[in-house]
């Protein structure tokens, strides 16, 4: 209960922050891009490309060494959560040390996985290294549908088997499913939180389809698989009933909040709201880029020229955040849904799912 309220008071300060013009303290979470390599060919994104189309991109990588600095930096800070991604996150050489790092500053350390790499050997190595929850990419409940959009046959398998195995080794780490919203899934809703319950995972979490950076880069999104003004109807109704069904089930997913946005989102309206990117959470880029958020591209440091903390405190940070104020581009889980949770009115509304769902973050 204490971390919880010390989390509060963060939040706190992050909010008044932004309403004054100040400098949070620091932020709340740290998304870190590990790697661009990928080992999968997926149709809503083309980041599978970076590695391959410029191979000399892949040295210019953040080394292990200036990774665990921002690690070190970041925790003296009071950051509290880490998420890994990338590419494809367990295709970093040191990704044990890296959780280990972030693990043993006191911080939760997440990691965002398509799952193809869950083998016994590598869940056995993640339970050891003390990781505190997993992300693992499913876009559908069905073998096929899944490995035709993400290019790899075998791959729903994997992640399947790789789900098990976290279970296995680890059965205390809270997983949750990521599925990304498109034609693809747009009426396997229902079959997808039924297969998330047989699988015993913690949540569900879907977001959007977006043709926005990372995801756009060379060549990026194939735009047959968006959803179009016809399709949303029909979704409408499916995606509301799918929340009620997931908290009836007790499987945690994202606000009422941010699924009546989705809709509105996929009807061409982005819905306003208070973005705090740049304020509750920042993104690193694999090759040290410091960035309120991925989809603004606005960059305000590298590391591999300046510390975490000094990049957070700059002047050129702190105009870019004001400059983000009104920011309304993209309708990304990552960066939209706490920014809403920051707000005291959505606190105040939704107190008993907060208090739900906070075993989701403190661990
Ligand atoms: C970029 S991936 C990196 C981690 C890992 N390779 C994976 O696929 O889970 C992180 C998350 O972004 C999601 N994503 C990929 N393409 C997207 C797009 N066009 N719009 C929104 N999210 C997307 C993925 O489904 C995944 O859950
Ligand atoms: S979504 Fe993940 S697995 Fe698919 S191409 Fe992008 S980084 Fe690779
Ligand atoms: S709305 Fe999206 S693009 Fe704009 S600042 Fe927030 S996270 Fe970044």
């Amino acid at each position: 209960m204490f971390d919880f309220f010390k989390l509060g008071f963060h939040a706190f300060n992050i909010f008044y922050s932004k309403h004054l013009g100040l400098i949070p303290k620091s932020p709340l979470i740290v998304y870190l891009e590990i790697t661009r390599s990928c080992n999968l060919r997926c149709k809503h994104c083309g980041i599978w490309r970076v590695n391959m189309i410029d191979k000399s991109l892949f040295k210019t990588e953040l080394s292990t060494r200036t990774i665990f600095s921002l690690v070190d930096d970041a925790a003296r800070m009071g950051v509290k959560f880490f998420y890994l991604f990338g590419g494809e996150t367990l295709l970093h050489k040191d990704i044990f040390r890296i959780i280990r790092r972030v693990k043993s500053n006191g911080m939760s350390c997440s990691i965002v996985t398509n799952g193809s790499l869950l083998s016994k050997k590598m869940c056995k190595r993640l339970a050891h290294a003390g990781l505190s929850s997993v992300q693992v990419s499913i876009d559908s409940p069905f073998e096929k549908k899944h490995d035709n959009v993400r290019g790899v046959d075998g791959t729903f398998n994997r992640a399947i088997e790789g789900v098990k195995f976290l279970k296995k080794f680890n059965p205390h780490l809270n997983i949750m499913i990521n599925t990304l919203l498109s034609k693809n899934n747009v009426s396997d809703l229902k079959k997808m939180i039924e297969l998330c319950l047989r699988l015993g995972v913690n949540g569900l979490r879907l977001t959007p389809i977006h043709d926005k950076y990372p995801f756009n880069v060379k060549g990026g999104v194939d735009k047959s698989i968006f959803l179009s003004k016809d399709d949303v109807g029909i979704f409408e109704v499916e995606l509301l009933s799918a929340r009620k069904l997931m908290i009836d089930n007790g499987l945690y997913t994202d606000s009422s909040d941010y699924y009546n946005g989705i809709i509105s989102y996929f009807k061409g309206i982005i819905p306003r709201f208070s973005c705090f990117a740049g304020l509750v959470a920042v993104e690193v880029n694999a090759y040290g880029g410091v960035f309120p958020c991925m989809a603004s591209r606005k960059n305000v440091g590298n590391l591999n020229n300046s510390s975490f903390s000094n990049i957070w405190k700059s002047r050129e940070f702190q105009e870019c955040r004001v400059s983000l104020k009104k920011c309304n581009n993209c309708f990304l889980s990552c960066f939209v849904e706490p920014s809403f949770r920051l707000s005291p009115v959505f606190a105040l509304k939704n107190l008993r799912g907060l208090l739900r769902d906070k075993s989701m973050f403190l661990n």
